[in-house]
């Protein structure tokens, strides 16, 4: 299975470059430039264009962001899951996406912008999150589906970040996408077992799945041919694969996988090309991925309700660790005397 095979080169990143001195713009730009087509990394204290540091601010944002709205669908269904094993995977995935969150608002905090400015566009809803989290899970099928789905495509879009030439983005990414092969494994072998189950079962897996792959395609984001961002991301080093590339990819991956499990796909377009080696896949609803986007999704407003609401009833422990550490400080510096 794909997510098995996640392979990062011991050489990535490891390259020497010359650490970016102080020096006139034009010749910092060089040396940055020469940087990124040595592929080398970017660390923070290495000077970087402004543009650069917007364009990872806005990806490690919308991902972090990502990561923790993620951990709302599933959330909801860990006071129901069906056996104590499963409750514990269950408890064990939301809690890494959390902890996901968690690394890349330090690796975007290593840019200068702090996690409060973070939290707080995504509270009043200006900074983006994932489209795919903001469809209901209905059942539990859909939590084996999203594991498997969604995870899925998660890693398939990883991967390659964690060769981006962002120095902390990259590391982080190793560690996330190793929890998320996890995630997609975990999923996948719920499903295994509702499709030996009763007729029932697997009608409610088919049903998930019928819900769910197209928006699991959309999540790759715009067309190439749509993407602004695309270009210069990849120039740079912080995109490796395309969208388009990287939806394919998901696609050819997840076809053989749909028939060991015993489903179909809900696509009459999808077949093998043999001219191309890749399968053809039907036409994508762009319509209602940016109408969810921008807002309108079936969940959205409910997603953003309950990371504000947690957020406040956290507020105090927020406080308390403050208050903690200045106490701490105060006696270190009594000590210090
Ligand atoms: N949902 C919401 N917004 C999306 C999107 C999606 N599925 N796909 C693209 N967009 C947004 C982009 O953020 C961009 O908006 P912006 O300019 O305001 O930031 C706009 O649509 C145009 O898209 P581009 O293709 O030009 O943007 P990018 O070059 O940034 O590519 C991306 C989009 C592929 C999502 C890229 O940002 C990326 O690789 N991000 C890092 C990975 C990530 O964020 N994954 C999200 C899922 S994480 C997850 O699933 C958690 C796991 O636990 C399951």
């Amino acid at each position: 299975m794909y997510t098995q095979s996640m392979s990062v080169p011991d050489e990535a990143g490891s390259r020497t470059v010359q650490p970016l001195a102080l020096s006139e713009p034009a010749e910092r730009m060089a040396r940055f430039d020469a940087c990124i087509d040595a592929d080398g990394r970017i660390e923070p204290q290495d000077w970087m264009p402004e543009a650069y540091r917007k364009t990872l601010v806005r990806q490690i944002s919308q991902h972090a962001h990502s990561e923790i709205v993620g951990m709302l669908p599933e959330g909801n269904w860990i006071s129901r899951a069906p056996s104590l094993k499963r409750k514990a995977i269950l408890l064990a995935k939301v809690q890494d996406e959390g902890g996901h969150g968690l690394y890349l608002y330090s690796a975007a905090e290593t840019l200068g912008t702090s996690r409060d400015q973070m939290l707080d566009a995504l509270h009043s809803g200006r900074a983006k999150y994932s489209s795919i989290f903001n469809y209901p899970t209905l059942n539990w099928a859909d939590v084996g589906v999203v594991g498997w789905l969604v995870d899925g495509a998660a890693i398939m879009n990883q991967v390659p970040l964690c060769r981006c030439s962002y120095g902390p983005y990259a590391r982080a990414m190793v560690r996330v996408c190793k929890e998320e092969s996890f995630h997609q494994r975990q999923g996948y072998e719920a499903l295994l077992v509702m499709m030996r189950g009763t007729q029932a079962q697997r009608d409610m897996v088919q049903d998930a799945v019928n819900r769910w792959w197209w928006k699991c395609l959309a999540m790759f984001g715009p067309p190439d041919s749509d993407s602004p961002n695309s270009g210069q991301g990849m120039r740079w080093g912080i995109k490796r694969v395309s969208n388009d590339d990287l939806r394919q990819q998901f696609v050819d991956a997840t076809v053989p996988q749909a028939k060991v499990l015993g489903v179909s796909l809900p696509d009459p377009l999808l077949k093998w090309n043999e001219e191309r080696q890749h399968h053809d896949y039907g036409p994508i609803d762009w319509d209602e991925f940016w109408n969810t986007v921008n807002g309108n999704g079936p969940c959205n407003k409910e997603r953003l309700a309950t990371r504000v609401k947690a957020h406040q009833d956290g507020a105090w422990v927020r406080e308390a660790a403050l208050a903690h550490a200045r106490k701490q400080e105060q006696r270190r510096m009594k000590e210090a005397a």
